[in-house]
Order: C-alpha cells, then sequence, then structure tokens
C-alpha cells in the first residue's frame, strides 16, 4: 500500500523533529508545516532530495493550516508550549489551533490524525497547561478518521529542555531548589515518542486510540536531579520546597521574558506525570521503552 503524505505542524520542535526523522526513514513524504521555512532547512536535510517540504503556517490561521493540509493522507499534531506569552496562549495553540487542523483535516479529508498531547491531560486539572490538553483532545472527537492521542510523560533526549535546563541552572549555583520534590514522573525517550508516531501511523486505529508513554521506571522529582548532577558529576545542595511555598516565587519569575518557572508550572507538580495501570502503554506498540540512564550520559557530560 502506498504511504500517505503526512504533514507534520511542530516539525521544528523537539519531538516533533524526531518524529519528521522516523517518518522519513520509513519513506514517507512528510510536510513539515512551520512558522518560519527559512530555519527549518535542516529538516530538509534528514530526508532524500524531495521527501520533505516546508509550508508556511502559524497554526492560528485558518488560512495557513487548510493550506498545509490539502492531499494530506495523515496529520501529526506536534504544537505546544510550556509558557504562555501574548498570543501564543495555551488556549490558542493547544484548542483552537487544534480545532483549525481538525476543520481542515475534515476538508481535505485526511484518514488519520495523530494528536501529541501530555499525561495529565484533564479538564479538572489545576493546571491550564493540562486543562488545554484535554480540551485539545476533546476536539478530536469532531474527527470522523482515525485518531491516536499519545499522551508523553517528561520526555528526554539531546534537546530536552528538563535536563538541559537543570544542568544549565547546577553549574554556577551550589544549592539547588526544587519544588514537590516528592512528584512523581516516568520519563520517556524522544526516540520512542517518535516511533511510537511512526507505528500508530503504519497501523492506525480503527476509531480513536489514547497511548500513554512512560519509560521502563518511575522517578522521584528530586531522583531525577539527583540522577542528574550524578552524571554531570556536580555536588549540590538539594531543598525542596512545596508548592505554596513556591507559588510567589514562581509568580515573579513568570514576569520574565523567558520565565524559568510559572504559577502554571508549579501547579502541574501537584500531580505524579505517571502512565496509567489501565492505559494503553509503549507495550501494546512494542516498543521496549530506552532507560534513562543509557541515554543521559550521551548528552549531559561531565
Ligand atoms: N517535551 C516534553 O517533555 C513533553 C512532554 C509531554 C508532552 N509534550 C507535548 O509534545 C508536544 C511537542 O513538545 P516539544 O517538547 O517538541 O515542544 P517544542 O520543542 O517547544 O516544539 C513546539 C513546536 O510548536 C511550534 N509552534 C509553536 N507555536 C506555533 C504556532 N503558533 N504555529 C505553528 N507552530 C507553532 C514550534 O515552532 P517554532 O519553531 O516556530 O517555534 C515548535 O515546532 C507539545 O504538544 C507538548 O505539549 C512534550
Amino acid at each position: 500500500m502506498e504511504k500517505p503524505l503526512v504533514v507534520v505542524f511542530g516539525a521544528t520542535g523537539f519531538i516533533g523533529r524526531h518524529v519528521v526523522q522516523k517518518l522519513l526513514s520509513r519513506g514517507y513524504l512528510v510536510r513539515a508545516a512551520v512558522r518560519r521555512p527559512e530555519q527549518a532547512l535542516f529538516l530538509k536535510s534528514m530526508g532524500d532530495v524531495g521527501q520533505v517540504s516546508l509550508v508556511r503556517a502559524d497554526v492560528c490561521s485558518e488560512g495557513d493550516v487548510s493550506e498545509a493540509t490539502i492531499g494530506a493522507g495523515a496529520v501529526v499534531n506536534s504544537v505546544g508550549i510550556l509558557t504562555e506569552r501574548g498570543s501564543q496562549s495555551f488556549h490558542n495553540l493547544h484548542v483552537f489551533g487544534t480545532q483549525l487542523m481538525i476543520k481542515a483535516a475534515i476538508g481535505a479529508k485526511v484518514q488519520h490524525f495523530v494528536q501529541i498531547s501530555a499525561i495529565g491531560a484533564d479538564v479538572t486539572s489545576p493546571s491550564k497547561y493540562s486543562k488545554s490538553k484535554a480540551l485539545g483532545e476533546a476536539a478530536l472527537n469532531q474527527f470522523p478518521g482515525a485518531v491516536s492521542i499519545l499522551r508523553p510523560s517528561l520526555v528526554f533526549g539531546a534537546q530536552d529542555k528538563f535536563f538541559n535546563r537543570f544542568a544549565a541552572m547546577s553549574r554556577f549555583s551550589p544549592v539547588m531548589t526544587i519544588i514537590n520534590g516528592g512528584t512523581r514522573f516516568q520519563p520517556v525517550y524522544v526516540g520512542d515518542v517518535a516511533e511510537a508516531a511512526a507505528r500508530v501511523l503504519a497501523k492506525p486505529p480503527k476509531s480513536k486510540d489514547i497511548i500513554e508513554l512512560g519509560g521502563p521506571r518511575t522517578y522521584s522529582f528530586r531522583e531525577l536531579i539527583e540522577l542528574m548532577l550524578q552524571q554531570l558529576g556536580r555536588r549540590r545542595f538539594l531543598t525542596s520546597i512545596s508548592d505554596r511555598i513556591a507559588m510567589p516565587i514562581a509568580f515573579l519569575l513568570g514576569l520574565m521574558p523567558d520565565p524559568p518557572l510559572t504559577i502554571d508550572q508549579v501547579r502541574l507538580l501537584r500531580r505524579d506525570n505517571i502512565t496509567s495501570p489501565t492505559a494503553q502503554e509503549l507495550a501494546d506498540l512494542d516498543i521496549v521503552p530506552t532507560p534513562l540512564e543509557v541515554i543521559l550520559p550521551q548528552y549531559l557530560r561531565r
């Protein structure tokens, strides 16, 4: 069977670029829908000549999104933000943008929609991020074709924000403060997330599947930072404060142009970020999750 043209929104992102790479290695034609094609030329070098095309698309522009989707057989939505700024709001990107993609996909008779959501997507969540992820998922009920919702836990890999940011913070400071150090995560390798996207595209579900993507084990926030410090060969004094105490700090930091912490991120830390025992997971796609301890030394160097 001929492989469909796949449109990837968010193709320049940490996860999106790995998805593009996996699809290219499987022989798909990929259209990367990006805000700044001139900054996405590196995607072209991942494939054979003509295998990747770039199209300018802001997901909040109906015209852009509909043009980007013409002729596609599948759509992957890997657009997202963790911090709001101006019109780049959770609602605009995770809900409105997804609605525009769904409308365009229906118009273009797309058969399969793959949504990169997040563990914790829940309309009752105290976090605006998680609420907007749940509303984005809910919008997919309007899509008549196959729907695959992939919900990763914390994603790690060479360009991740979590370990790279904390590693940078640990460079100069002898003390590191973490919030709700007992909150649990199940870090998943970016290569496994991309592999999951490629596998669901190869075998679309009959209607809608939700798959939670977590690594082989869970860690507390504190254990993750300890592991990172061990890897870097740095000794730092770790203190954990509660989310309540962190709120005023997050409020002030949230006023910075590229805030290291926001109130919404503190709210996210109130809940564990791990797969549910009843959810479909990587094993259901025959993927053996890659341990954090194998990958971390490859990009966090002493
Ligand atoms: N990373 C994690 O640990 C993690 C965990 C769970 C879930 N997720 C979810 O996975 C998805 C991808 O995350 P990521 O880590 O790859 O994020 P990322 O590296 O920040 O990438 C986000 C992508 O969204 C694009 N984008 C932002 N605003 C846009 C707009 N208005 N129009 C079009 N594209 C826009 C960015 O394009 P530009 O290059 O133009 O900025 C970029 O390609 C998100 O939905 C996120 O919520 C991530």
